[in-house]
């Protein structure tokens, strides 16, 4: 009762700049959000580059840069999280670890197929869900029936099947629980340029989340298909994520080590 026609198109309207907005802050440790259903994880740009090491917003892992990318695999164990040092614990502080393929907007200006496991903790109590998402769309929460809890390992693969549809398949390797999801007809299209394992300090609504606390983070058994061939690690970049454009506040580091890669809150 008593709310507009007008006041509903401007809220639409308000609600639409929103979603359409991708430009994005600088991490920081200790921004407030309220809590939302679902995550919003995004591209990114590199925003400078040490050796190898190529500094992000909200990103820290590794990545393939390369051509002809149609698959990536890889396998984690949901971390336990806790709130930042000199944090508030009514803040909702939240982080997530995916797999995708063209996140890196600097590379491909087109989608980003990914699924992952996002994390929250807010009042003592956390909260885990598992996802998948063929950027700019929303993630989508992946199934009711299938809940994640940490030291839950988890294995994500995401696999394209053309450039604007494929799969993922999310399987929970302690239970043998597994989902998968079908894209097709999607838009735009993927690039095929690289794969990628990432932590990320996501998005609610129109800022980055607070970023939790999660220790660290191995992505074990990392493969992806180039070219048709299976490979491993070889020639990765590394994404480190920092407040500042020339890397001089690492917020996550990530190293490599074979073809495992671990992503360590800092
Ligand atoms: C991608 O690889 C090319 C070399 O093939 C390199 O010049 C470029 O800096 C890399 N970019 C990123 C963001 O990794
Ligand atoms: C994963 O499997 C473990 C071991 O059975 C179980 O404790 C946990 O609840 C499972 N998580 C999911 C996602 O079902």
């Amino acid at each position: 009762m008593g709310i507009s026609l007008k006041t509903v198109i401007s809220l639409l309207l308000a609600g639409a700049a929103v979603a359409t907005s991708k430009s994005r802050p600088l991490a920081s440790r200790y921004r407030s959000q309220a809590k939302a259903a679902s995550v919003e994880s995004f591209k990114e740009d590199a925003t400078g580059e040490t050796s190898g090491t190529f500094y992000f917003p909200s990103w820290a892992g590794a990545y393939l840069n390369t051509s002809d990318v149609t698959s990536a695999t890889g396998t984690f164990t949901v971390p336990t999280i806790s709130v930042p040092p000199g944090g508030d614990s009514s803040t909702n502080y939240c982080g997530c670890a995916w797999v995708g393929i063209d996140g890196v907007t600097n590379l491909c200006d087109g989608a980003l197929m990914q699924a992952g496991v996002d994390w929250c903790i807010q009042d003592g109590v956390a909260s885990y869900s598992a996802w998948y998402e063929w950027w700019p769309a929303e993630a989508q929460q992946f199934w009711d029936d299938v809940t994640v809890s940490a030291g839950d390992v988890i294995t994500v693969s995401v696999t394209a099947s053309s450039t604007t549809g494929g799969s993922t398949t999310l399987e929970n390797t302690s239970n043998g629980q597994s989902a998968s999801y079908t894209w097709s007809g999607e838009s735009p299209d993927l690039c095929e340029v690289t794969a990628e394992w990432i932590v990320e300090d996501f998005t609610i609504g129109d800022g980055m989340v607070a970023f939790a606390d999660y220790g660290s983070v191995t992505f074990t058994g990392n493969s992806a298909v180039v070219g048709g061939t299976t490979v491993g690690l070889d020639g990765a970049y590394i994404a480190e994520m920092v407040s500042t454009t020339d890397g001089s506040d690492v917020i996550s580091e990530s190293t490599i080590s074979g073809n495992d890669i671990t992503v360590t809150y800092q």
